[in-house]
């Protein structure tokens, strides 16, 4: 773990770039079954129906065919997140005002930069705690930040949300808001959604914030044109997954033996993304020591995205005391922002 120090703002000159920036790498506990290399691989894979963590959708490529997908015509979470970001930011600042923002799965916190801007347009002091998995982007993002905002300090924490939200201390400043934007709650299922709730109320103070955004239900065919676009990119983000695993685990996966398939499940209200083998094969993942049958068709589901409703999710967030205090939407009611305060 490594901490570096701090220095105080003077107020008519700011501290230096690196006076600004920590960055802290939160190790997982080795000891945790669930955080042995490759055993979330084998469990998903030896299950019927198989599955995959969507987890591994995100190395360096997938990342990078992610922010591609978010500019996709047909992709519209992005576009209306940042909609109605830029119509409530200065609200969501005046409302909690001078504190401390932590954000989780920060990436490259571009839709964060509508709330920083609020923010300084109010003259509040934030500190500003990205927390992602992905060091790289972080230290990079990080570092455009503090050249681009002269008075905010900047806290990055690599590591997961589940280990960054039990690790954090209560803050010195005024407030502190948890931010979950783009809605990532959405690859929870709704025990983990619970889990989830839980562990941001143990890292809030009563008073203090938390700010979600979610997509929410809709026509089937707006959904299933968002997660099988007709250039072809969610299918490449979804199968470059296999390529990840290859790379990770000295497997075999022929991606043209596998195909795309995205459906809405309606009983469900999700999104359901798919691998699904054109034939019959067996495929081998070296490392893990394991070797997977596939009979022709048969799928491994590899992400779910849920479409919440915007009632249901409020009575959700009461029941963990994390009560609304505003929400938003856009013109069509296609995604939504809620400011709830922990009582
Ligand atoms: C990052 C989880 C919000 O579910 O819309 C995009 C991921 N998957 N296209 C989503 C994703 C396929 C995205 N989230």
């Amino acid at each position: 773990m490594s901490v570096s120090t701090t220095a105080s703002n003077s107020i008519n000159f700011p501290g230096s770039i690196t006076e600004r920036l920590q960055v802290q790498h939160l190790l997982e506990p080795t000891q945790k079954v669930s955080t042995i290399a490759g055993s979330d691989v084998i469990r998903g894979l030896t299950q019927t129906p198989k599955t995959l963590p969507f987890k591994y959708l995100y190395d360096d490529r997938g990342s990078e065919l992610f922010e591609q997908i978010c500019e996709l015509p047909e992709y519209y979470p992005t576009r209306t997140e940042t909609k109605i970001l830029q119509k409530s930011s200065h609200e969501i600042a005046e409302i909690t005002g001078t504190g401390e923002l932590v954000e989780l799965g920060s990436g490259s916190s571009t839709k964060t930069r509508i709330l920083l801007d609020a923010y300084q347009d109010l003259g509040y002091t934030l500190h500003y705690l990205p927390i992602d998995v992905s060091a790289g982007i972080l230290e990079i993002s990080a570092k455009q930040l503090l050249l681009d905002y002269p008075s905010l300090e900047v806290r990055a924490l690599v590591g997961t949300y589940e280990r960054a939200l039990s690790h954090l201390q209560p803050t010195k400043l005024p407030t502190r808001t948890i931010a979950f934007i783009g809605s990532s709650l959405g690859n929870m299922n709704p025990q983990e959604c619970d889990r989830f709730f839980a562990k941001i109320t143990d890292a809030l103070q009563p008073g203090e914030y938390f700010l979600l955004g979610i997509d929410l239900q809709k026509p089937k065919d707006i959904l299933e044109a968002a997660y099988d676009d007709s250039q072809g990119v969610t299918a490449a983000f979804n199968l470059n997954m296999l390529e990840h695993l290859n790379r990770r685990f000295e497997g075999n996966f022929d991606t043209n033996q596998f195909s795309h398939w995205a459906f809405y499940n309606e009983v469900e209200q999700r999104i359901e993304m798919h691998l699904k083998s054109a034939i019959a094969q067996t495929v081998e993942l070296k490392s893990l020591n394991l070797q997977v049958d596939f009979t022709a068709q048969e799928t491994i589901r590899t992400e779910i995205s849920r479409k919440f409703d915007l009632d249901t999710i409020q009575q959700n967030l009461k029941a963990y005391g994390l009560i609304p205090q505003q929400v938003w939407t856009d013109e069509n009611q296609w995604f939504g922002l809620i400011l709830s305060r922990l009582f």
